[in-house]
């Protein structure tokens, strides 16, 4: 794709009245994140199972973005895609050479140009996930009443590396001073910039125009928007945000420290809504888990994207739950009383009815087990209906893929599978049916039915003492 090419359809200004296009957020994701080093791009990483550029967009999403516009590199097929897969209407915009963030902030020039003299235009990194819709908010009020630009600064335990907010005595934002240009009096200024900074998109232009590169890096740099912004006559003013919230994500290290960050906020919530964590720091939530009250939850359970848990059920430890992967969408969805663990896998599809019991070494995948049904012991039960009530003994296998398809096992409300039984998909078996222990199943089976399809039980008196007379000879007459 050409530099500053859009890769979707721009909505024609007149479809959006003024009142509804206010908000532009551009999402910078342009930098490959060579300290990640790592094949893909830094934004695609994940924190909670949602990619860096996922957490960033949903942020932008709730602070209200009307357009959504994404700069990336070019070549990153893969940003593009997930960002679409998030927000179909995103515009992409490919910055060639990474000359700084104001030209990364001109390569989405047509969607500010777009703007006109209204609304307002936030820009944001792609890779600073913790960020909150709250916190892009608070810089859009700034501008609504009456700043032209806001800038989300923080106080930095350490500032080196970060641009230092100047303010004046009356606490205006005069300039942002990058680390390698600032003098050694405002490298004592520990007020940083997060990176977030919102504009007044009316003669926002012309100041991202007039930036030039006159400086340590030779970079064009976004910050200079606000001294720049200060000659054109537009104030600036400061909203303060948290160092948790503005991490930036630029190795695998600070990668686990978001994790750990989100993790932590996440359990307090879970266990302010209600939940009961009895070690909460052993337990990882997925970034949309949804759990309900009276839930309790023992020590080491994961939860991957995708999952919602009902009330008053027992989730016993090192239970996984997955409810969407790479491939899978479907989500899982636990309902009300249900037990399940120690040991269980929860896959994409799984869908437990209330009072459902699925115990330990129980894979479920892509099955509904309804109201009741049980798998207590050591079971794959994939592509299945298991009805209302029904037993399914230890060992039980629904054998859904024969090398080329899947294929679908039905069990009937109330149906008592025997340990150890193949139930080779696609198969029925009726409401109440019985299917004897050892069994392999390869046909429908009526409901109250018994089904055994295990061997002749053969039996021989004395046979086992008689051969051990005959080996025990044999070998002495052997020494
Ligand atoms: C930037 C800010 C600094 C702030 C710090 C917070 C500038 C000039 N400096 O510095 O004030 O304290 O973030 O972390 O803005 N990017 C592009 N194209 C480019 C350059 C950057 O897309 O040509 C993207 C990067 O992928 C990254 C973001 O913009 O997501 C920030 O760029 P980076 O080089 O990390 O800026 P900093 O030096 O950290
Ligand atoms: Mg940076």
């Amino acid at each position: 794709m050409q530099p500053g090419a859009v890769a979707t359809d721009l909505v024609a200004t007149e479809e959006f009245p003024v009142t509804e296009r206010r908000l532009l957020i551009i999402i910078l994701a342009a930098g490959k994140g060579t300290r990640m080093l790592s094949a893909q791009p830094k934004v695609l990483h994940s924190i909670a199972g949602r990619s860096l550029l996922g957490h960033v967009m949903a942020a932008a999403a709730g602070a209200g973005a009307v357009r959504t516009a994404v700069v990336i590199g070019p070549g990153m097929d893969d940003v593009q895609a997930e960002a679409l897969r998030h927000d179909s209407q995103a515009a992409i915009f490919v910055q060639n050479d990474q000359l700084g963030t104001a030209d990364a902030v001109r390569a989405a020039r047509s969607a500010i140009a777009e703007m006109g003299d209204s609304g307002e235009i936030v820009v944001l990194f792609g890779d600073t996930p913790l960020m909150s819709a709250a916190t892009i908010s608070k810089a859009v009020a700034a501008l609504r009443s009456g700043s032209d630009s806001a800038v989300v600064g923080f106080e930095a335990a350490d500032p080196t590396g970060y641009g230092r907010l100047i303010t004046s005595a009356e606490g205006q934002l005069l300039a942002i001073r990058e680390h390698k240009e600032a003098s050694a009096a405002e490298r004592a200024v520990r007020l940083c910039n997060s990176g977030v900074v919102a504009f007044r998109a009316s003669g926002f232009l012309a100041v991202l125009d007039a930036i030039g590169n006159a400086n340590a890096k030779g970079e064009f740099y976004l910050t200079d928007a606000i001294e720049i912004g200060r000659q054109h006559g537009r104030t600036a003013s400061v909203v303060i945000a948290t160092e948790t919230e503005v991490l930036g994500i630029n190795d695998r290290g600070q990668l686990a420290e978001a994790e750990a960050v989100f993790q932590r906020a996440r359990r307090l919530a879970m266990m302010a809504a209600g939940v009961t964590l009895v070690a909460p720091e052993t337990v990882y939530f997925g970034h949309d888990t949804v759990i309900g009250a009276d839930t309790v939850v023992e020590p080491f359970v994961v939860f991957g994207p995708g999952v919602t848990v009902g009330q008053g059920v027992t989730i016993r430890s090192f239970t996984h739950l997955v409810g969407h992967d790479a491939k899978a969408k479907q989500g899982a969805a636990i309902g009300d009383k249900v037990e399940l663990g120690p040991y269980a896998r929860i896959r994409p599809g799984a869908v437990l009815g209330d009072g459902v019991h699925v115990g330990n070494f129980v894979e479920v995948k892509n099955a509904t087990l309804e109201a009741g049904a049980k798998a207590n012991h050591l079971s794959y039960i994939g592509d299945a209906r298991v009805g209302a009530g029904a037993n399914i003994g230890a060992g039980t296998i629904t054998c859904n893929y024969d090398g080329f398809n899947k294929h679908k096992t039905d069990i009937g409300a109330g149906a008592f599978i025997g340990s150890n039984s193949a139930l080779v998909a696609p198969v029925k078996i009726g409401d109440g049916a019985i299917i004897g222990a050892g069994s392999v199943i390869a046909r429908d089976v009526a409901a109250d039915a018994l089904a055994v399809t295990r061997a002749p039980h053969d039996e021989r008196a004395n046979w086992a003492s008689r051969f051990r007379q005959m080996m025990s000879r044999k070998k002495a007459a052997k020494s």
